[in-house]
């Protein structure tokens, strides 16, 4: 692979950082760095392979030129700039939620879906990280039996929110250690010694956006409309890590046995399952790394006789901010450029 050209927009924040240490630990091959951020950024330094790099404002002409552009801001930012890179010749891969469902991009995830980058028409997607954890801890299962019905509680670590939330839930536990009283902004309630069950707001069927996320993007990159899922979100006083409680069925018969012999061999995987052992998925275990812990597997015993034997219930966590968010970028421009 070249050297190249590589940009990244929103780099100051919580994943543009991290997708620099993942650049850094993957070794890509970058040729220059170019800095994208808001205003109040604008002339800091950031090292990265060795070297300081600038700052800059982002000015769309300053895209020109490069072979890559990571986008690690909000929507809004995403949707002003990222069309004029794709249109300049720059290959996006974008980690907000604009482009996700849109059918001319693609939206993928290497270990599930990798064929799927070879559609781009300039812009991929990088997917919903509660979504990237469970297709990725179920994606082998889902090649040898096929899954119908999913039904996910996931536990949401407060980075999520980006840096914002991190510092909201560290303020909060120091106050009230003080005999203050919280002040929540960034969360609907205090987080500290709590837990939400709200990320996103409400459709008319009273789910989340971050709970529909699951099925629809979830049923893209599976490439199956009719995959069911029943989503509920809640943000968790967690640091850093994912976890999330999944139930299964399939349409083929699978055991949890050959349930752990798939995954002990699925990529981006590893199998943490010996309950009796202590050793189960948590997310001080799974974070700053960049596999998905899979774990507690078992059956259902709530399914209907008939469904027993098609049936799986597991426990997954994994860092989001890293393969939820970050190394899932960089992986797609691995399989873009190498
Ligand atoms: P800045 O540091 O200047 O605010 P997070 O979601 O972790 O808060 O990160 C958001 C990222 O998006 C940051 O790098 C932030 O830069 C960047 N950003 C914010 N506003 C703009 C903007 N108007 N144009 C480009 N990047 C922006």
């Amino acid at each position: 692979m070249k050297d190249l050209k590589v940009g990244i927009l929103g780099a100051t924040g919580a994943v543009g950082r991290q997708m620099l240490t993942v650049l850094e630990e993957r070794q890509f091959p970058v040729e220059e760095l170019r800095l994208f951020a808001g205003s109040r950024s604008k002339g800091s330094r950031i090292s990265c392979f060795g070297k300081e790099w600038l700052v800059e404002e982002t000015d769309p002409e300053r895209f020109r030129g490069l072979d890559l552009l990571l986008g690690a801001a909000e929507n809004d930012i995403a949707m002003k700039y990222l069309p004029l890179a794709a249109e300049m010749g720059v290959q996006v891969v974008d980690n907000s939620s604009a482009y996700r469902l849109d059918p001319e991009v693609p939206l993928v995830i290497p270990e599930i879906n990798p064929e799927d980058v070879g559609r781009t028409k300039g812009i991929i997607a990088n997917p919903n990280c509660a979504t990237i954890i469970a297709l990725t801890a179920v994606g082998a299962l889902h090649r040898y039996a096929r899954i119908r019905r999913m039904i996910v509680s996931t536990y949401q670590a407060v980075s999520g929110a980006g840096k914002d939330g991190i510092d909201e839930l560290l303020n909060e536990v120091s106050a009230l250690s003080q005999g203050q009283k919280p002040e929540p902004k960034v969360f609907q309630y205090q987080i500290a010694y709590n837990l939400i069950p709200q990320i996103g707001g409400f459709n008319e069927l009273l789910y989340s956006s971050e709970e529909m996320k699951m099925q629809n993007e979830g049923r893209k990159m599976l490439h199956d409309e009719k995959l069911l899922v029943n989503c509920t979100c809640v943000r968790v006083p967690i640091i850093r890590s994912h976890s999330e409680s999944i139930t299964l069925e399939f349409e083929r018969e699978i055991s949890p046995e050959k349930a752990r012999e798939l995954l002990a061999e699925a990529p981006g995987v590893k199998l943490w399952d010996e309950p009796n052992e202590g050793k189960y998925p948590m997310p001080l275990l799974t974070s700053d790394q960049d596999l998905v812990y899979v774990g507690r597997i078992r059956r259902d015993l709530s399914a209907p006789k008939e469904l027993y034997d098609r049936s799986l219930s597991l426990f997954c966590c994994a860092d989001q901010v890293r393969k939820g968010a970050a190394t899932n970028a960089v992986q797609i421009a691995e399989l873009l450029f190498r």
